[in-house]
């Protein structure tokens, strides 16, 4: 049999000695009565990389019945996760599919983030108010104090080995960099008391939250992320480069801020996406469709952050949210929740 396949999912541990678990993009799918060891299956699984005729996997894999390795790889491909290469199946690369969602990124980014009052403020950088560059740098370290919820789930990454090794890498490569721009806050006399009892923007919020909920759901979509939040576009962040030309912002509180930027462009932060999709041989066009209804929402997300620090910090003179300063505000009724 000459015929190759394509397939990126594999099995992972299951508790139940009958059942194998088949794990694709965050989705679990029981396969019953599968002869073997699932890390031997494994290497079978490894092998459907579009390079391989089925007749060179069974040979390396002498231990499983080839009826077996011919009858799993016939119930992927009639579940739609495993595909004949030259069949005229519908899927494509990981690579040809990133390239589409970053089209549609820098489409979206251009037609409505770039164009939203904060981005168009920060080309007047004299004119915008001081306590937006703070509170960006709050929202910031609301955000990356977060970072964990979201970074943290696809830690596990079943589907490839090296897409796994770069995410505990580039996990490890974050952590503390809260503290970084807690650093920038001190220097504005907030303790970490004062940080510990503020709250973020809803808008940073629902935008943690969104992330959390793709990259345990979804984390082939959270993977398209990564490339703008790390500024996958920019060489200094423009933001650092208003606050530095603004000619009000103190040195000190800008050095720690550009210390995190010179990590990001240090570690090739910004290309990770690129990487990561690198080691994913099948997209479905399923999930590039799905990707990209995400994606609006992604930058609507990030459109509507950057929005809420523009409107809030340019109009409050309180720099850090409370719970307790929001309920005297009345802004909270409790009788809501
Ligand atoms: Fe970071
Ligand atoms: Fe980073």
């Amino acid at each position: 049999m000459g015929d190759m396949y394509v397939t990126y999912g594999r099995f992972s541990k299951s508790d139940d000695a009958a059942v194998k678990l088949y794990v694709v993009s965050g989705a679990e799918h029981e396969i019953q009565n599968l002869e073997g060891d699932y890390l031997e299956w494994n290497k079978v699984l490894s092998m459907f990389d579009g390079r391989h005729p089925i007749s060179a996997v069974c040979e390396k894999n002498k231990q499983l019945s080839p009826n077996d390795i011919h009858e799993l790889i016939k119930a992927l491909e009639d579940s739609k996760l495993a595909f004949k290469v030259n069949s005229g199946a519908d899927f494509l690369s990981g690579d040809e599919a990133i390239l589409e969602i970053e089209d549609l990124q820098a489409q979206l980014l251009h037609d409505y983030l770039y164009k939203n009052k904060f981005w168009l403020a920060m080309q007047q950088p004299e004119t915008v108010p001081e306590n937006v560059y703070y509170g960006m740098a709050i929202e910031n370290y609301h955000f990356l104090f977060r970072e964990s919820w979201f970074d943290s789930p696809v830690l596990n990454f079943v589907a490839s080995t090296k897409a796994r090794l770069i995410m505990n890498e580039f996990y490890s490569e974050e952590y503390g960099h809260d503290e970084l721009i807690f650093r920038a806050l001190q220097t504005l006399g907030i303790t970490r008391e004062n940080i510990k009892e503020a709250i973020p923007l809803p808008e940073t919020l629902a935008l943690c939250n969104a992330l959390a909920y793709w990259a345990a759901n979804d984390p082939l979509f959270f993977f398209t992320t990564m490339g703008i939040l790390e500024g996958k576009d920019i060489e200094v962040d423009s933001f650092i480069l208003a606050m530095q030309n603004s000619k009000k912002i103190n040195a000190s509180f800008i050095k720690p801020i550009l210390d995190h930027a010179n990590i990001n462009i240090g570690a090739e932060h910004g290309v990770l996406t690129r990487e990561l999709f690198r080691e994913i041989p099948v997209v479905t066009h399923e999930q590039l469709k799905q990707m990209r209804a995400n994606t609006h929402i992604f930058v609507e997300l990030y459109d509507n952050f950057h929005s809420a620090v523009w409107e809030h910090y340019s109009t409050s003179s309180d720099l850090l949210r409370t719970l307790s300063g929001i309920t005297l505000e009345g802004t909270v009724n409790a009788s809501q929740y």
